[in-house]
């Protein structure tokens, strides 16, 4: 089998996190900071370990462990945005992100504008300018788009939050991993994390990593370790929001995971940049196949079409005949695709990691050669 579904979930993980995850489950599955025996304590040093990791890497002040990277935005968006508010997003996000922030116009009637890129392969600081209001309180956009690549000039739109006083919420699930990011150098205030992704790390558990001092509503509510006798949630420390139990295998590794991206990761993305410049060269080749993934973005993520043929067909085609996954159809991505045209048919994505070779790129061209030339 040949994977190319590494934007949805990385599938070969390094065997440092194979052993950090079950190191988790076989020497530290007590509960993190609950207890106040030997073992629980352990585990919970282990834990902050991995979030003092995170900091460094990110350069971030703090660091809440979530469930996944949907409930990070939601936290982010939901434990931020009042009525009245004014926030920008982008055609370029996932429904992770504008699902929450469309339920708070319905429920609060918050303001909504949606930037788009004027060129393709790159959102600029050009493109949210024009939907600057007097009230805009939040900028909160996808650094790279899950369908083609895309990437937003997180630096320069962040330098302008920070002169208009305006927080920004960034979903990296794509790029962090790929894209050295610095929250204090960029000004992000809240940087939504998928581990799974490109930080190799299990599927299981989320971050929202940390500069701002501003204050975060809780959105889930229940136990903490602390003040147990308080009925309402206690507020001011990390552990207002993590309530229940942290999943501590999956947080371990995720340790592995950043050491493991942080050591090689000149390695990782050059070898990323070379597969995905090869693609996508390839495939803009052949008779028929349309790429949407500008060449500039050569971060691992190649959204195309074969003909007019339906985006989930090809990719199933590919999954049963060729054995190679691919991911067709919309990504959760709905307002991307309304902005590329291509609701109706989708896009099929090869999305690549560390782990994929030349020889899997090479199969999948003559996959989708053979495909535009007999059809399915
Ligand atoms: N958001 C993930 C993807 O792009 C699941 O496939």
């Amino acid at each position: 089998m040949i994977y190319l579904d590494n934007s949805a979930s990385t599938f070969i993980k390094p065997k440092e996190v194979i052993s950090a995850t079950c190191e988790g489950l076989t020497k530290y599955s007590a509960n993190p900071g609950r207890s106040g025996h030997m073992l629980s304590t352990i585990a919970a040093v282990k834990v902050e370990n991995v979030r003092e990791k995170i900091c460094n890497f990110f350069n971030a002040e703090s660091a809440i462990f979530t469930e996944n990277c949907t409930d990070a935005l939601n936290l982010a968006i939901q434990g931020i945005v009042k009525e009245n508010m004014h926030v920008i997003c982008t055609t370029n996000d996932h429904n992770a992100s504008v699902r929450p922030l469309f339920e708070l116009q319905r429920k609060l009637g918050i303001e909504i504008s949606v930037s788009s890129p004027r060129d393709r392969g790159f959102l600029s600081i050009d493109d949210i300018l024009p939907h600057v209001k007097q009230h805009t309180k939040i900028i909160c956009l996808n650094h790279m788009s899950n369908v083609d690549g895309e990437i937003a000039d997180v630096e320069k739109i962040g330098q302008f939050c920070k002169e208009k006083n305006i927080i920004f919420i960034v979903d990296a699930a794509q790029s962090a991993g790929h894209i050295k990011i610095d929250m204090k150098k960029f000004n992000i205030d809240f940087l939504a994390l998928a581990p799974h992704k490109g930080l190799y790390a299990p599927q299981g558990v989320g971050v929202l990593a940390c500069t701002n001092k501003v204050s975060l509503q809780p959105i889930r509510f229940g136990g903490t370790g602390t003040e147990s006798e308080n009925l309402y949630q206690p507020l001011g420390t990390i552990e207002t929001y993590e309530s229940g139990t942290l999943p501590t295998p999956n947080i371990l590794g995720l340790g592995a995971g950043i050491d493991f991206v942080k050591k090689n990761f000149t390695e990782i993305n050059d070898k990323i940049d070379d597969l995905s410049t090869y693609l996508n060269y390839e495939l803009s080749n052949i008779n028929g196949v349309t790429v949407y993934t500008h060449p500039n973005n050569a971060f691992g993520v190649i959204g195309f079409n074969v003909a007019d043929y339906g985006s989930t067909d090809v990719s199933q085609l590919l999954s049963d005949k060729y054995d190679i996954c691919t991911r067709g159809g919309l990504h959760c991505a709905g307002l991307k695709h309304k902005f590329l045209n291509t609701t109706k048919q989708g896009i099929v994505r090869a999305s690549l990691s560390y782990f994929n070779t030349f020889n899997d790129c090479q199969k999948l061209v003559k996959a989708i050669k053979h495909i535009a030339k007999y059809g399915y």
